[in-house]
């Protein structure tokens, strides 16, 4: 009975110290440094891609809501029957307001009823909950006139779930802006919004918009919540922003500029999105970037979950996979101005000329960016030719300040060999290597960095996620398998955090409506959010990454795939713990002798959380948003050596206190 018991557990618990006789024993020498862990190793990767932004944790409820899509209506639908042609017209004041040009002018002729609207259908309906209060907002200029509108939130059977009058005023040629709170009665993931106009003569409107009011620190026009809890919930050292392909964007029209992203959001000058058109099997011609979570926002969502901010600035090159257009290097200057003034806009003073515009938008406290990536994936000579005039440019003025510099698309080849040749030559601070690779790769490349050069340059994972199909697939799943690849690779990671000082899975967002590129770590509606498998290696790795990282080996070798296991030490000198990590990537049950080295004492109860699935293709999802999530135990850890027994297909992470 005693046994059965034991036997239950241990199939609970995943790993366990237990009294099995053990088959291998794993050296772990805790008093023996071998790298320190940066507090900035385990990150996220965010970039405006499967509705991340727009449409996804920017909580703007109201699409286009500036009339500047490329179809000015695209989002809109006239109600009812406007008494004559022209009664609903974009107008566009061309040079007089190029950040904005559009807006829409309706007219009414005696309309009594109030029987002429619109209507607006959100990204992909709107997500309303009850109870919540919203922020009804519009800009507009009244000619002379009587009008009144009525707002009403509508769930998908058209009922009414929310409603506000609002009463406008004549204006004359001066813009507005107007905003009426309400609260909505019921919870609907598929609303849409109607605006319906009662009187008589002419209004124009711009910046039609509605947030909730329970956005991340309740913050108007902000993020939402229950979107950066996830983020804060991995306590992650940086952010990386805004990607990704998106800051070269496919011509160089459409790169990323951090400039055009501050300041008032009806100044920010609205781009098509890149993913918008990217992939003929994901087209998405409502995905547009309206720049409403810009760089401030993004400066401020780091200093909120305590990450160092890793902005990716475009180096003069547009998306080399799109139109791979260049920047002639003597007219590179703007481009470089850019990144000055970006790090003036985080860190100068308030009487400096970027300082002050920070100031301006409410954060006179500098937000102490100490590092930028030039470039995203750019490869060949024409990167290492405009790198060079960045890196001299941003060190004659900033030396201390750390540079990224991109190794390309791929970890190795031709064009990541020339690259990482040519970065280690110019003794580049940091070289981001991307892997989108298979399981196997990973379970395969656990100890790529453990013949790195020690010195020189390090290493930025700086975006990678195993893909269960093939890259750009729409079959990738972000199943166990996957995550279980990525935590055996991570485990290398670790190892080596004296080379890689900073990784972030890629990408971080995708909204189950409006995806082009998946697997992605977190998966959204429009109410609800979820952590993949994926997701929880990256916290559990960013949670107990420790300080230190102590050797962990067996029969003096690293634990990096003998019998499918791998494995990490490290030492926390903050909580004083031993964090041993372990994954067992095999479909047995393995059992392990831990023996310490160089401590004589630890608690007698620790504490093993584990992560684990015996089907390798689980996934989780809105309905069973936990199915692989980690489950963490209270064990006894008394006796003078510990045995371990690892479930088939788990990862686990003990910590024990040393005394
Ligand atoms: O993460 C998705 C894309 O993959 C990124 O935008 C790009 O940098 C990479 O190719």
């Amino acid at each position: 009975m005693k046994k059965r018991m034991l036997i239950r557990y241990t199939i609970a618990a995943g790993l366990l110290f237990s009294t099995v006789r053990a088959q291998q024993v794993l050296t772990v020498k805790v008093n023996q440094p071998q790298a320190t862990i940066q507090p900035t190793m385990w990150g996220v990767f965010f970039e405006d891609i499967n509705m991340g932004a727009d449409g996804g944790i920017y909580s703007e409820l109201v699409k286009n809501r500036s009339f500047e899509f490329n179809r000015p209506m695209m989002g809109w639908t006239v109600l009812g029957k406007p008494a004559t042609e022209g009664d609903f017209v974009v107008l566009n004041r061309g040079q007089l307001n190029t950040a904005n040009p559009r807006f829409l002018r309706v007219t009414l002729h005696n309309n009594a009823a109030g029987s002429i609207g619109l209507n607006n259908e959100g990204f992909r309906g709107m997500g309303i909950k009850k109870g919540v209060q919203y922020d009804f907002s519009f800009m507009y200029r009244q000619l002379p006139a009587t009008i009144k509108m009525k707002i009403e939130l509508v769930n998908a059977k058209k009922e009414t779930i929310g409603s506000a009058a609002v009463v406008t005023e004549v204006t004359g040629d001066a813009w507005k802006k107007q905003t009426v709170r309400f609260v909505a009665t019921a919870t609907e993931p598929m609303a849409t919004l109607n605006i319906w106009f009662e009187g008589d003569g002419a209004i124009d409107l711009d910046m039609v918009s509605l947030f909730p009011g329970d956005t991340w620190r309740n913050r108007p026009g902000g993020m939402r919540a229950d979107m950066v809890q996830l983020l804060a919930d991995m306590k992650p050292g940086f952010i990386r922003f805004p990607g990704g392909c998106i800051v070269e964007g496919f011509d160089l029209s459409q790169r990323y500029q951090w400039k055009k992203t501050i300041g008032p959001v009806e100044e920010r000058q609205l781009i098509i999105n890149r993913w918008n058109f990217e992939f003929a099997h994901r087209p998405t011609p409502d995905y547009f970037q309206t720049f409403g979570l810009g760089f401030f926002e993004y400066f401020q969502l780091a200093e909120d979950i305590g990450a160092e901010p890793l902005p990716i600035l475009n180096c003069g090159m547009a998306c080399q996979f799109n139109s791979a257009e260049l920047v002639p290097l003597d007219e590179l200057g703007p481009y470089v101005q850019d990144a000055l003034d970006l790090i003036e806009f985080a860190n100068g003073d308030t009487s400096s000329t970027w300082g002050k515009v920070r100031a301006g938008m409410g954060h006179p406290e500098p937000f102490h960016l100490k590092m930028m990536g030039v470039g995203n994936e750019n490869w060949g000579p024409q990167y290492i030719e405009r790198l060079k005039i960045f890196t001299a440019a941003i060190k004659a003025r900033y030396p201390d300040f750390k540079l990224i510099n991109s190794s390309g698309t791929d970890p190795n080849g031709e064009r990541f060999d020339y690259l990482n040749g040519e970065l280690r030559k110019m003794n580049a601070d940091v070289i981001d290597e991307h892997y989108y690779r298979k399981p196997e790769w990973f379970f395969n490349n656990a100890r790529r960095y453990d013949n790195y050069p020690r010195n020189g340059s390090k290493v930025f994972g700086g975006e990678y996620a195993a893909q269960s199909d093939k890259t750009v697939s729409i079959d990738n799943k972000n199943c166990w398998l996957t995550a279980l690849s990525e935590a055996a690779f991570m485990t290398g990671l670790e190892r080596n955090a004296d080379v890689v000082s900073m990784a972030s899975y890629a990408p971080l967002f995708a909204h189950a409506d409006g995806w082009q590129w998946t697997p992605d770590l977190i998966w959204v509606n429009n109410l609800q959010s979820f952590g993949t498998p994926d997701y929880y290696v990256q916290k559990l790795f960013s949670l107990n990454k420790g300080t230190t990282v102590v050797p962990i080996t067996r029969n003096n070798d690293v634990v990096a795939g003998q019998d499918s296991l791998y494995a990490t030490a490290s030492v926390d000198a903050v909580t004083k713990e031993l964090i041993i990590k372990l994954v067992n990537a095999s479909g047995k049950e393995q059992n392990s002798v831990i023996a310490l080295e160089g401590v004589k004492k630890w608690a007698p109860e620790g504490r093993l959380t584990i992560l684990k699935s015996d089907d390798l293709y689980s996934v989780n999802s809105f309905a069973q948003p936990q199915k692989v999530a980690p489950v963490e135990l209270v064990v006894g850890t008394a006796g003078r050596q510990l045995n371990l027994t690892a479930a088939a297909y788990s990862f686990s992470i003990l910590r024990v206190k040393l005394l």
